[in-house]
């Protein structure tokens, strides 16, 4: 591979492909993907269907991930990419669930790959994250007038100040919130079963672990993302 493409496919919505990813698509010989069988890797292979036929694509068998040894993990992983953008001709291409500038690893991914002797360039074609899609469903501005908003994870919400936008929280911290905010929640957002859910914390916190239970049951998996904003500022 001379040429590895990062496209962002947007958060679960095959219609948030933008006319840019779409001709990234077009111009792709080879699909990396990287996960299992999941939610996620069924709307890639539609997308790919939709918009690149003509591409070979490589499913690579993630390496166990055993906790605390993510680095072991990252180097067994590039280990597999490696080999493929060695052996693959022309352009290649991994599909970026939302953005690939938050939370995402792919673009470290292909740092460390450039760190092995491998010579190709790469672009990076920007998606729509969940905070987009969440914003979009509640009708939201993230920042109000000119007030920050800190992007953080599920661990380390107690940390942040001000609003929060919080992704990747396995475990509801907001259960652990007792300032006065509001939160505005969303899960499997842009997809056929998103949940919303926004009101006082104190008010809807109940319903809205009681709901992600219940979805995460029936549906087997969950991805959410929320927004805290503290009230009276
Ligand atoms: C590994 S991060 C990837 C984020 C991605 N790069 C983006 O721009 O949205 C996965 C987290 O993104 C959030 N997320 C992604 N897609 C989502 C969706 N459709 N609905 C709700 N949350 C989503 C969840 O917080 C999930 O835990």
């Amino acid at each position: 591979v001379d040429l590895i493409l990062l496209i962002g496919i947007g958060a679960g919505d095959p219609d948030h492909l933008t006319l840019q990813a779409v001709k990234a698509l077009r111009r792709t010989d080879v699909i990396v993907l990287l996960d299992k069988d999941d939610e996620p890797a069924r709307l890639r292979r539609a997308l790919i269907a939709d918009h690149a036929p003509h591409a070979r694509t490589i499913q690579i068998e993630d390496p166990p991930r055993v906790r605390g040894q993510v680095e072991q993990w990252r180097r067994q992983r590039g280990d597999l990419v490696e080999r493929v953008v060695r052996e693959e001709p022309g352009t290649g291409a991994f599909l970026v669930w939302g953005d690939p500038s938050l939370y995402d690893g792919h673009i470290a991914l292909v740092e460390d790959l450039q760190t092995r002797g491998l010579s190709f360039d790469y672009e990076v074609i920007p998606g729509i994250s969940a905070a987009s899609a969440l914003a979009a469903a509640h009708k939201l501005t993230l920042t109000r007038t000119g007030q920050p908003v800190t992007i953080t994870t599920g661990r380390k919400l107690a940390e942040a100040d001000g609003d929060a936008l919080v992704m990747l929280d396995g475990d509801q911290a907001f259960e652990r919130v007792t300032d006065d905010v509001e939160i505005f929640w969303g899960a499997y957002l842009s997809t056929p079963h998103e949940l919303l859910i926004s009101g006082r914390l104190e008010d809807v916190r109940k319903e809205i672990s009681r709901t992600r239970a219940q979805a995460r049951e029936q549906h087997g998996w969950m991805f959410d993302t929320y927004l805290l904003r503290r009230c009276g500022s």
